[in-house]
């Protein structure tokens, strides 16, 4: 089957055959013309890295960077809370001695700050929520800079579009893009999938795709503001509780289920053409938890007719699973945990070597970016990224309409979760009291999507 890359705009999708079958992103690239990109990336210059949003995992992704070689140091930051840039750059500095030189003035606090942060960089950092990822990685090519992006790169169609844009103008800036769908330098999945695509479980038929699991956080809104000692905007209470709000978060299926989902597309070479759902919130219900469903059930059909099951859940005491199995002609795989079963005489395989497992995934990505730059080989994983981001919001699209949706209505979409396009126009004073696309009721709930008469296109 042909990899299909597309020009995505609200007024139509241009289908061009772009990888054929086989072909790695690396081979395509190392077709194009490569310029000596300007941004001292020789393999002993040091690489100035910024952070933009610096919680949890653009800790982690920052910490992995300085973790890539010497010649590394985190120069920048922003964030929109100083407390959450506070605490992160001192982790940094203890763990990375002399690594870690960003002075006062360059720590931008606001919606705006990521440009200031992107123009001290050679790499940038994208790990705020997800909502305001296209907008960020939009910039940070703009000012033709590498990028680390954290999945998901988009939490709806119109965003989907604009990542989809900046990563055909990386390519031709050649800048390096990496995208933190860590399963992709796993030496495990990568073994997997090469005999997957060699044939040994034959033609894949079917495909299904966990996330069945618990509630990850959640910061109530009283117990913020105890912390805080005053009362919260609804902007700043969403920013802080962000998970439950789709147009930051893009609900559970794009935050968390991607990695489950992007595995499934690795392996056919491409995205779903349609997907039909069931979904809604059972269980976790109440005033913290937001306007996202608790589940999610989809059936994603492949352009060869194969079909991916694919499951989501935060639910408490129920069975959990984080998983993707395959079915071929051949043999039954487990992906995740890298073995084929064999159907009846055909042979069955297990990645077993422990010498071989390799790194953890997370250092392993910042690892092969890092390298990328250094010696100005292909990299730009911003193409698949964004396809896998796009593959759960159709799935939450199905979902939240109860309709059939196919991916080329999908992503002509302009019925858009987002609203961070003009948030960084205001001050941050300003933006902190703007109105989110989403407001509690009288009763402090929010409005959940009504599958059947929710529109999504
Ligand atoms: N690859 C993985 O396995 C993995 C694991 C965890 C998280 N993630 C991803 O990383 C991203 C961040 O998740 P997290 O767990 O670190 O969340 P987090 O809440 O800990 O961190 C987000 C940070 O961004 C800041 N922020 C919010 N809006 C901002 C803006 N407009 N500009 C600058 N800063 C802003 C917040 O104040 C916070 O410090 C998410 O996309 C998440 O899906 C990936």
């Amino acid at each position: 089957m042909n990899k299909q890359i597309f020009t995505y705009t609200p007024e139509g999708v241009t289908r061009r055959n772009f990888l054929k079958t086989g072909a790695t992103a690396g081979t395509l690239l190392s077709t194009i013309p490569i310029e000596r990109i300007a941004l001292g990336a020789s393999p002993g210059d040091t690489i100035k890295v910024a952070l933009i949003g610096c919680g949890g995992r653009g800790s982690g992704a920052a910490d992995q960077a300085l973790s890539t070689g010497d010649s590394v140091k985190l120069v920048a930051a922003a964030d929109v809370h100083p407390d959450r840039m506070e605490g992160s750059l001192k982790g940094l500095a203890n763990r990375h001695k002399g690594k870690v030189e960003v002075s006062k003035e360059n720590q931008f606090i606001g919606f705006d700050g990521y440009k200031k942060a992107i123009a001290q960089a050679d790499l940038v950092i994208l790990a705020t929520p997800p909502g305001f990822r296209p907008m960020q990685f939009e910039e940070a090519v703009r000012q033709g800079k590498n990028v680390f992006m954290e999945k998901p790169v988009c939490v709806d169609a119109a965003g989907f579009r604009k990542v989809i844009a900046a990563a055909e103008e990386a390519k031709k800036k050649n800048l390096k893009v990496g995208v933190g769908l860590q399963r992709h330098h796993q030496l495990g999945y990568l073994e997997t999938m090469k005999r997957l695509w060699d044939g040994q479980a034959g033609d894949i038929v079917a495909m299904r795709a966990y996330w069945n699991g618990n509630t990850p956080w959640v910061h109530p809104r009283e117990a913020l503001e105890k912390q805080h000692g005053r009362k919260l905007s609804e902007m700043e209470y969403q920013l802080r509780n962000w998970y439950y709000f789709v147009w930051l978060c893009g609900d559970h299926i794009c935050e968390q289920h991607i990695h489950n989902l992007d595995v499934i597309n690795w392996l056919k070479k491409g995205h779903p053409v349609k997907a039909r759902g069931n979904g809604g919130c059972e269980t976790r219900k109440g005033k913290d938890y937001g306007e996202i469903f608790d589940h999610h059930v989809v059936e994603f059909t492949y352009e060869d007719g194969s079909v991916c099951f694919s499951q989501c859940r935060h639910q408490l005491g129920c069975w959990n699973d984080v998983s993707e199995h395959a079915v071929g002609t051949k043999g039954i795989i487990n992906i995740g945990s890298h073995t084929i079963r064999g159907i009846g005489n055909e042979a069955s395989w297990r990645f077993k070597d422990e010498e071989k497992k390799g790194k953890n995934p997370y250092q392993q990505e910042h690892d092969d970016l890092f390298d990328a730059i250094r010696n100005n080989k292909p990299y730009n994983e911003a193409f698949y990224g964004a396809e896998s981001s796009m593959t759960s919001v159709l799935g939450r699209m199905s979902t939240y309409s109860g309709k059939e949706i196919s991916w080329d209505d999908a992503v002509k979409s302009t019925v858009s979760d987002t609203m961070v396009k003009d948030i960084d126009k205001v001050s941050f004073a300003e933006a902190l009291q703007l109105d989110p696309p989403s407001k509690p009721g009288p009763d402090g709930m929010y409005q959940l999507p009504v599958p059947g008469k929710t529109k999504v296109i």
